[in-house]
């Protein structure tokens, strides 16, 4: 299943799914979504995977990185996903911050994501202490995604949001956190921002699932950011994004004619009004006068 709503899934889908998939050698389609209306969209065009990205700090909740993004904001936003969920596979994103210190901080926020947020997995950003946290989160009995490359949330010390892997230590450290990664029990990497032939270097010594974001186009699935896929973000995007709508040049238009209708008062129209019985209507009138 890749497209449309004739072939889609009624009933949640499993990792058992996704490793079918993968074994068919069927590209597995993620994308983020961060509310109800979102997920209802993501669902009914048969996605496999829907991320609650923490990319909702910069997307929809104003900030200029991931970093400040909260445990709660993140819960509120899975929570509406969740909703509008009824057979994709929801991964959350654990907030910066909020897994990193020890084993118990990292297990007890992914609890809550799957507890109060409704997720079915989490993802957690980085190798080196990061793995452990992994092992400690599938430990308790939750599906963990990893993810290298570009990750967000440790943009600072990568040096900005750049291709990551362009040199071979740089390359050989980011395969060597994936493979830390599979080892520890994540069923699925997100591979960001990292030249294609290390990819295909990386994918050749991974067994669990392989998700790409500029990798290119040898990994298991595809993952892309709501608002740069659908167009309604603004600014500058990543070479690796293809937008395959321009939402937000319809909604300032949309928006637009609004708002000219209000001021030229063609709107609301007689079909937008309520109305009364005349009967009632002269009651009314009545007992106001009378009341005076
Ligand atoms: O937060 C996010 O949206 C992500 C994707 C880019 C993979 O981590």
């Amino acid at each position: 299943m890749s497209s449309g709503t004739s072939d889609r899934k009624t009933r949640p889908a499993t990792l058992t799914d996704l490793a079918r998939k993968k074994t068919a050698g069927e590209p597995i389609v993620m994308v983020t979504a961060y509310d109800h209306p979102s997920a209802l969209i993501a669902d009914e065009a048969g996605v496999d995977m829907v991320l609650v990205g923490d990319s909702a700090a910069n997307v929809v909740l104003g900030y200029d990185s991931t970093v400040p993004v909260t445990v709660d904001e993140l819960l509120m936003l899975t929570r509406a996903v969740r909703r509008g969920l009824r057979s994709a596979f929801l991964v959350s994103d654990l907030p910066f911050g909020s897994y990193e210190a020890s084993d118990a901080d990292a297990v007890h926020t992914a609890q809550r994501f799957v507890k109060e947020g409704g997720a079915d997995a989490v993802k957690i950003e980085r190798g080196g202490a990061t793995v452990e946290r992994a092992r400690a989160i599938v430990h308790a009995g939750i599906p963990v995604v990893g993810h290298v490359g570009l990750t967000p949330q440790a943009a600072t010390s990568l040096g900005g949001y750049t291709v990551q892997g362009r040199t071979a230590d740089q390359a050989e450290r980011l395969i060597r956190d994936a493979l830390d990664l599979e080892a520890a029990g994540c069923f699925a990497v997100v591979v960001e921002a990292v030249p294609a032939p290390v990819t295909e270097l990386l994918i050749e010594r991974l067994s669990c699932l392989t998700i790409g974001i500029g990798a290119g186009g040898s990994t298991d699935g595809q993952v892309l950011v709501w608002h740069d896929l659908l167009g309604i973000g603004t600014g500058r995007v990543a070479k690796f994004v293809r937008r395959f709508a321009d939402l937000r040049g319809e909604m300032v238009r949309g928006v637009g004619e609004y708002a000219a209708a209000v001021r030229d008062r063609s709107f609301p129209a007689s079909e937008h009004t309520y109305g009364i019985a005349v009967e009632e209507l002269e009651t009314l009138v009545e007992r106001l006068n009378t009341a005076r």
